[in-house]
């Protein structure tokens, strides 16, 4: 523990895995500056380092579990270490015994609870573990503290029910719990007060929103409704959402709405009804094409993303050969394609992880080789349009960045200050995944 009682000056925060990570850093930095310290990005120079980390795949733990064996040895001054995020929900006070260089652990319902947990340590110089089950809305979101300028994560939902057979996050992040709807359209407000033109709603499942408190009458759609009435809001986006609470409303929603972009992550996760079963998705592959139909109908310019996973346990050949070729036929415009990872505490232990690494591996490959065709395809038919772009900021080699509404990243050269302001960009070539393009001739003369 600390060798001597001290106050803390500065703070080092890493983040691993989602959005709602990164929000949850945002908020933490907010807590800590507003408790006097300083953040700095030089590890070696902090008195306090927190690791906000991600169990998602075995990968994900494995990086933070050697970055922090090896941290703190060759040093006179200890600094404090704290872990926060999923692995401390999902390894609570084993943590102390693995790495026994740990200060504290705190889960991602005791954010709040920061400060306190800090000021024990401090004072005790024990190891400190806050890792409540469910969250309770006493969280000050407007405490975050964001490096962006143009675009914010907002939460609007904590938690996940769905309980798909291999995922850890029902575990780590707990049960539904909806953020009433006058405090997102209140930090949403003041986010548009402060220059912000463009808002991420988060949650594991936002379709979900609102179900839980069905006093409110105000469900995932109502929200959006809410939001599109504030001035000067340009664009919404949402994340992530379960195919099976994708409502006709929803769809109509991203129709109808100005600010609503017309992209959609629509996690399929595998092409097989058998596998789908498995997972516990609670879909069949043709139930998904369905809905995918039915929002292509009513949003024909829509863009859709996916997240893949490749050997699941008994996946046949076949099996995986009906992901490729939903993947051939939706052509998704995004793909994040994973081998399947056993966790521990999750209902899909209970089968053998049978397939090798080798195959896992194998598929993947084929996914993201299949994906790359696709993507080379939609960025030859990006050729000669207007795009419309947002642009988030100048990068190093002076060009402006920014995206289009369904996600696609946008470089164009312009010595105007168009930071956080929307414009019209001709687009001639692209360089990888990003397209790059020129100042639409009407804009300029406007
Ligand atoms: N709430 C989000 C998912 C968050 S996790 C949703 O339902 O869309 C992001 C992705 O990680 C999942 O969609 C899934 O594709 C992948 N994933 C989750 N658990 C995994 C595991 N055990 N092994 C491999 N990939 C996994
Ligand atoms: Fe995990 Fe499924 Fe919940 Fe997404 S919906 S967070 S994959 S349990
Ligand atoms: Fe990882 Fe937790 Fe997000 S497991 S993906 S950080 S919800």
């Amino acid at each position: 523990m600390t060798s001597n009682q001290r106050n803390l000056a500065n703070f080092f925060i890493r983040t691993y895995g989602c959005q709602m990570n990164e929000l949850d850093t945002e908020i933490m930095v907010g807590q800590l500056e507003k408790k006097g310290l300083k953040r700095t990005f030089d590890e070696e120079d902090a008195d306090l380092l927190i690791f906000n980390t991600c169990s998602i795949r075995d990968l994900a733990e494995r990086k933070v579990m050697g970055k922090i064996g090896q941290l703190g040895r060759s040093k006179a001054k200890r600094p404090i270490i704290g872990i926060t995020g999923c692995m401390a929900m999902a390894k609570k006070e084993t943590l102390f015994k693995k790495l026994p260089n740990v200060d504290f652990v705190l889960g991602t319902n005791n954010i709040t609870d920061l400060g306190t947990v800090l000021d024990e340590v401090l004072e005790t110089k024990r190891p400190s573990l806050r890792t409540d089950d469910q969250f309770e809305e006493n969280l000050d979101y407007l405490v975050a503290k964001r490096d962006d300028k143009v675009k914010a994560y907002v939460s609007i939902i904590r938690g996940c029910n769905k309980f798909c057979t291999y995922c850890v996050v029902p575990y780590t992040r707990g049960q539904e719990v909806s953020r009433p709807p006058e405090d997102i359209v209140q930090e949403c407000q003041k986010l548009v007060d402060n220059g912000y033109k463009e808002i991420t709603l988060l949650g594991q499942n936002v379709n979900s929103y609102g179900k839980d408190k069905k006093e409110w009458n105000c469900l995932f759609h109502d929200l959006l409704y809410r939001l599109d009435q504030i001035p000067g809001l340009e664009r919404v986006r949402f994340m992530t959402s379960h195919p099976i609470d994708i409502t006709k409303e929803l769809m109509e929603a991203i129709r109808d709405l100005p600010s609503l972009c017309e992209f959609v992550h629509f996690p399929i996760q595998a092409g097989s009804s058998r596998i789908l079963r498995k997972m516990h998705r609670i879909y069949t592959k043709e139930q998904y094409l369905e809905k995918v139909a039915m929002l292509k109908e009513i949003v024909p310019n829509v863009s859709l993303g996916t997240d893949i996973i490749v050997g699941f346990p008994t996946e046949t050949d076949e099996e995986f050969q009906m992901t490729y070729d939903v993947m051939k036929e939706i052509r998704y415009s995004v793909a994040f394609i994973f081998a399947y990872s056993a966790r521990k505490g999750t209902p899909a232990m209970r089968w053998k992880d049978d397939i090798p690494e080798s195959v896992k591996l194998e598929r993947v490959h084929k996914l993201m080789e299949l994906q790359e065709g696709i993507y080379a395809e939609q960025r030859q038919e990006f050729l000669g349009q207007t795009v419309e772009v947002l642009v988030e900021k100048r990068n190093k080699d002076g060009k402006l960045k920014g995206r289009t509404r369904c996600w696609k990243n946008v470089v164009f050269e312009s010595d105007k200050e168009l930071v956080g302001t929307l414009q019209n960009i001709d687009i001639h070539s692209f360089n990888h995944q990003t397209l790059i393009g020129n100042l639409s001739e009407s804009l300029i003369l406007a």
